[in-house]
């Protein structure tokens, strides 16, 4: 356990659930701030895990789903600069420990509270689960405390969604604390600083990026098909001839560059206007066309996942080497995760074989 006067570890843990390949919104959303985050050198560990176990919350029926993605994921992670010698990537169910601390915590939060959880109660609207919710689904804001205590993790970068899964872990751990004694870390959440990559819309502006409404740029996308949907994007409806008047704010092209353009892009892709405040003064007052900033946004978008795509390609066919990275990688999570159940487990004095404490009051 922590000596009160030893300076506590900076321990970050974060993940994604392997459903999919991973998305641009994911990109500005949270791995490009983990790979910053893991280069700063503030952080004594790191741990990315890849929550297969969550993804099964509700996909039980479609396991080869999950298990098909979870090497997608993996290459994602190393493509966007994850790098396995700074961050330990891990497969959560590789780690079962995860699992019976859940099983603990459940007993410290009521249904109506994971009822109230806004997150959760938006994806058991969007999959219709409203009759029929399965316990484990209900359960994961649960497993995800887990996930995070499991590690002491003191930073949990995310996006912005995720903000009731922590505020519910913070209470679990406050509750554990309270009735077994100091023993697990509170975690803080980090946001990315730039308000559009909190939640970057999909390419017809829906709110959210899915797969299942094809609105996504895929980090592992070809450049031709990073144009077509750049080219494809809804932009301003009332922005119908280039002489009109049109609205930077809520258009879908102005939010992607705010998210991704800098003033270098600018020097070198349209060197006509000095910052991305310039372009879009001269969009509000009328008179540019969408198609000119939608190249702009594409020229950006091409420079950004340039360097991903490379080292996509590298990891793509290094197929075992990314088997060991996570085969060690979950070796060593699970040597963590066993630790904080032994001190979860010695705090709820059911550690009955250790010492012979069975025997002890
Ligand atoms: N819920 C996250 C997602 O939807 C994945 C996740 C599982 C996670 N456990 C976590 C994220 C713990 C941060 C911390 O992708």
């Amino acid at each position: 356990m922590q000596e009160n006067n030893t300076p506590k570890k900076r321990v970050i843990l974060t993940g994604d659930r392997p459903t999919g390949r991973l998305h641009v919104g994911h990109y500005v959303g949270s791995l490009k701030e983990r790979v910053r985050l893991q280069n700063s050198g503030e952080f004594d560990e790191i741990y990315i895990m890849i929550a297969d176990a969550q993804a099964l919350t509700d996909n039980a029926e479609h396991p080869e789903k999950v298990r098909g993605n979870i090497m997608q994921v993996a290459l994602d992670y190393l493509s966007c600069g994850i790098d396995p010698a700074k961050s330990c990537i891990f497969i959560q169910s590789m780690v079962p420990e995860l699992t019976e601390l859940t099983f603990y915590y459940m007993n410290l939060v009521t249904v109506s509270r994971v009822q109230r959880n806004p997150t959760v109660k938006a994806e058991i609207q969007m999959r219709n689960f409203e009759a029929s919710i399965p316990v484990g689904f209900f359960c994961y804001p649960i497993s995800q405390a887990a996930d995070i205590t499991a590690f002491h993790a003191t930073a949990v970068p995310v996006g912005e969604d995720q903000l009731p899964m922590l505020e519910q872990c913070t209470e679990i751990v406050r509750k554990f604390n309270s009735v077994y004694g100091e023993t697990l870390t509170e975690p803080g959440i980090i946001l990315p600083k730039n308000r559009a990559c909190l939640r970057l819309p999909g390419i017809d502006g829906k709110a959210k990026m899915s797969k299942s409404l094809g609105n996504c740029i895929y980090l592992s996308d070809t450049p031709e098909e990073v144009k077509t949907k750049v080219m494809s994007m809804f932009t301003d409806p009332t922005h119908l001839r280039r002489e009109d008047p049109g609205h930077t704010e809520g258009n879908p092209v102005f939010i992607y560059l705010d998210a991704f353009a800098r003033d270098e892009h600018f020097a070198e892709f349209l060197p006509e206007y000095e910052n991305l405040e310039a372009l879009k003064e001269h969009y509000r007052r009328g008179g540019l066309g969408d198609v000119k900033v939608k190249k702009f946004l594409c020229d950006v978008m091409q420079a950004e996942l340039a360097p991903i795509r490379e080292r996509r390609a590298y990891w793509e066919s290094r197929p075992e080497e990314v088997y060991e990275i996570l085969k060690a990688g979950s070796a060593r999570a699970e040597a963590t995760a066993a630790e904080t159940l032994r001190e979860v487990r010695r705090a709820m004095k059911i550690d009955y074989f250790e010492n012979g404490n069975l025997l002890k009051n």
